[in-house]
């Protein structure tokens, strides 16, 4: 059996995508066991020797609300250099000085379009998480830091339901216009579908954004996020979240599951013929590897396709 697929290329997409790596952040969140610090480093590395770009290594949130990342620091020191360019989640000032000590050199704020969940994920409203932000932000930039800025629950909201376009447009554009260089837009709990994800990038270019300056953050709770991905490219998206294997959540979010695999994202951007830089084989051997220390399958259909490959 092949292990890559044919290459066919459709006009009207871009040449190259940047993957956005948030397995060790986005995916360790949400898992019940507690992975031990050095694993949580080899597996950083592991991502970054197979190519992937970025690798968001942490968050420095408060430890009680995720004890699964609360050895950041620990981590943070493991990793020395390479994990100054990690970027790493900061939700207030307080996240800031803890990066900043350790020499971060990217941090991620990120915010909610939904009333609920600003208060379930940061026990702040709409208005008062900005107001958390914007001193966060700015500092950051004035130490020469480079700031994302995450903007969750943009197609839907286990408590509110649907979200309107034009509330996650007014909520992501005050968000990046704090001083963030990118704007990544979760589908937090996974349900949206390509149609809506056309309507959104188009909404915020008609508010002014470029669609350099946007990210994708698909989660695959209803396996829709492949068929999102593609819209997205055919709108011009370039940057795309993914975590390795598929793991994945918010741990504030009861129904969200696991980010998109970056595996599965590496395939069809293979297949499209564009650029990622990312070498699947090492991604997969890395998502079996995390997969026998959390004692159970990578959700990916592609690594159980080459993981049996492999066999
Ligand atoms: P709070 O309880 O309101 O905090 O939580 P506070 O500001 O009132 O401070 C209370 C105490 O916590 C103080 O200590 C602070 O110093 C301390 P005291 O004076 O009582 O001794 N504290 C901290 N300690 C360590 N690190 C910090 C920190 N901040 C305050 N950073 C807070 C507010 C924002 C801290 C809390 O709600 C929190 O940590 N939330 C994080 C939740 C989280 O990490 N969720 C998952 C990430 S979001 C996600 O996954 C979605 C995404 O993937 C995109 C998508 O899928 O849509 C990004
Ligand atoms: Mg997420």
């Amino acid at each position: 059996m092949s292990e890559l697929p044919t290459v066919v290329r459709p006009d009207g997409l871009p040449t190259h995508v940047t993957i956005y790596e948030v397995g060790p952040r986005d995916g360790l969140q949400n898992e019940q066991a507690l992975v031990p610090t050095d694993v949580k480093a080899e597996f950083v590395r592991r991502l970054l020797g197979a190519g992937l770009p970025i690798v968001e290594a942490t968050s420095f949130v408060h430890p009680r609300w995720v004890p699964q990342l609360a050895d950041a620091a620990e981590l943070m020191g493991l990793l020395g250099e390479a994990g100054r360019d990690c970027p790493v989640l900061v939700p207030n000032e307080r996240g800031l000085d803890r990066a900043l000590e350790l020499g971060a050199r990217h941090i991620a704020v990120f915010g909610s379009a939904t009333e609920t969940f600003a208060q379930r994920n940061l026990n702040r409203s709409l208005d008062e998480q900005l107001a958390m932000f914007e001193p966060t932000v700015r500092r950051a930039r004035d130490a020469g830091l480079d700031v994302r800025a995450y903007v969750s629950m943009c197609f839907g909201d286990p408590w509110e339901g649907g979200v309107p376009v034009d509330q996650v447009v007014e909520v992501g554009r005050r968000l990046f216009d704090l001083g963030a260089s990118q704007l990544s837009l979760g589908d937090t709990i996974g349900v949206g579908t390509p149609g809506h994800v056309t309507a959104l990038v188009d909404a915020f270019v008609g508010a002014g954004m470029g669609v350099d300056q946007l990210a994708m953050h698909f989660h695959d709770t209803y396996g829709q996020a492949l068929a999102n991905t593609y819209s997205a490219l055919q709108a011009g998206i370039t940057t795309y979240d993914a975590s390795a294997g598929g793991l994945g959540g918010c741990p504030y979010a009861k129904s969200a599951t696991g980010n998109l695999a970056t595996e599965d994202l590496v395939w069809m951007l293979t297949g499209l013929g564009i650029e990622h830089g990312v070498d699947l084989q090492q991604v997969v051997d890395t998502s079996v590897w995390m997969a026998g220390h959390l004692g159970r399958p990578s959700p990916s259909a592609v690594v159980r396709a080459l993981a049996q490959d492999a066999s």
